[in-house]
């Protein structure tokens, strides 16, 4: 098992676990962290199915008394609807202070759970066993936690790290290949902020990518962490550079919004995101180098739309972005890539970013 130290001034330091097979020893990891023997597990029905039992058993095996709550799997569930239903149980089960809730599923789950462990009693502990590559690349690192509202995606939340993180890599192997490819995406935008050779890698590692190869899939999580952890340990509360982590997200929201979370996952969307940066990136003349083919030809070949459909007006799509929290009194900041390897923050005039958006989106009907 290798980890990932991650450090924050205000905070304490927490340890990022990653291997396959190695519930055990994660669960040996917390139960050595002198909580409380009570825990609340969160977790979904399609996770619960697979991997609720072993972690249940491997947390009794330690004395602690479990409960779990079970929730419909899907963005449309990252609600505070369901932030309620987990506080009741966790009143009921008489979770205090020193009592760790445990998130088990993907990036929904974590940043539910982990938003409500941010609010429950002015905040408990907790811990995030990431089960997707989306979950293990991004979401459960940085402690971003938060739920969305019928208005817009993560707009109720919190920066709240958690106590530590297990990436089994094996739970990778019941994950749909749709869902890996979503995971992948994030990889990609890690690539193209801040690594050029692992863009290189991803790009060439595709077929093993796809064969779930468990050693290339620990080297992009490996590699991810690394990106992500150098940006959140120095902008903690992104006052400034973790920004350019929303690369692709502002107009990607919009379009989850629009789809109320149903038509497009937040993997698809954030591809279809990056396209749109580039091509703003392209009309405002900053972008020296090209990659939209590079891109194209990668979501293309893991079946990730490249299109968003016809019934997404621009009126539409420029109020949601409008209401996605990157925003500055009239100005949108976007982050726009400028070379493989090297983007930039931009604030956009409101009005601009209306012009700009209907020539731009053109390419994405
Ligand atoms: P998800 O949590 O909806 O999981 C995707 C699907 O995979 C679900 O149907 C789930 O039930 C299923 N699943 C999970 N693990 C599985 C496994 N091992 N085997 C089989 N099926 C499994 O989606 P996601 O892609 O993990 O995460 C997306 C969410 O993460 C979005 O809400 C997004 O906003 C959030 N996110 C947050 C951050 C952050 O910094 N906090 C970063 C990126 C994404
Ligand atoms: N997913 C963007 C961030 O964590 O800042």
């Amino acid at each position: 098992m290798e980890s990932q130290k991650l450090s924050f001034s205000r905070h304490h330091s927490y340890e990022i676990f990653l291997g396959s097979e190695i519930l055990p020893e994660l669960v040996g990891k917390l139960s050595r962290m002198g909580f409380h023997r009570r825990t609340l597990v969160v977790t979904n029905d399609v996770v619960a199915k697979w991997y609720l039992e072993p972690l249940t058993a491997e947390l009794k095996k330690r004395n602690f008394e479990v409960q779990s709550i079970i929730l419909p799997s899907g963005e449309a569930e990252k609600n505070l609807q369901n932030a309620n239903r987990i506080y009741s149980q966790m009143i009921a089960f008489d979770i205090d202070r020193g009592s760790p809730l445990i998130t088990l599923g993907g990036g929904v789950i974590g940043d539910l759970g982990g938003f409500v462990a941010s609010t429950f009693k002015r905040g408990i502990p907790y811990i995030q066993f990431p089960t997707t590559l989306m979950a293990m690349v991004d979401a459960s690192v940085g402690g971003k936690v938060a739920v969305n509202l019928p208005e817009g995606k993560n707009l109720v939340g919190s920066f709240y790290q958690p106590w530590l993180v297990g990436m089994d890599l094996s739970t990778l192997k019941t994950l749909p290949l749709a869902q890996l490819a979503y995971g992948l995406v994030e990889c990609v935008k890690h690539a193209v902020l801040a690594d050029p050779p692992y863009f290189k890698f991803i790009m060439k590692s595709r077929s093993e990518i796809k064969n779930k190869d468990i050693g290339v899939l620990q080297r992009l999580v490996r590699r991810s962490i690394h990106i992500k952890k150098a940006i959140v340990e120095e902008d903690e509360f992104e006052k400034g550079k973790r920004a350019l982590l929303n690369m692709g997200n502002t107009f990607g929201h919009a379009l989850e919004v629009l789809g109320e979370y149903r038509r497009f996952h937040h993997g698809e969307a954030v591809g279809l995101g990056i396209l749109f940066a580039l091509g703003m990136a392209k009309e405002l003349g900053i972008l020296k180098e090209d990659y939209s083919e590079a891109i194209n030809e990668f979501l293309n070949d893991f079946d990730l739309p490249r299109k968003m459909g016809k019934e997404f007006h621009p009126n539409d799509i420029f109020e949601a972005m409008l209401r996605d929290k990157k925003r500055n009194q009239e100005e949108i900041r976007l982050v726009l890539p400028v070379a493989l390897g090297q983007a930039e923050i931009k604030a956009v005039p409101a009005s601009e970013l209306k012009e700009l958006l209907n020539a731009v989106i053109m390419n994405l009907y």
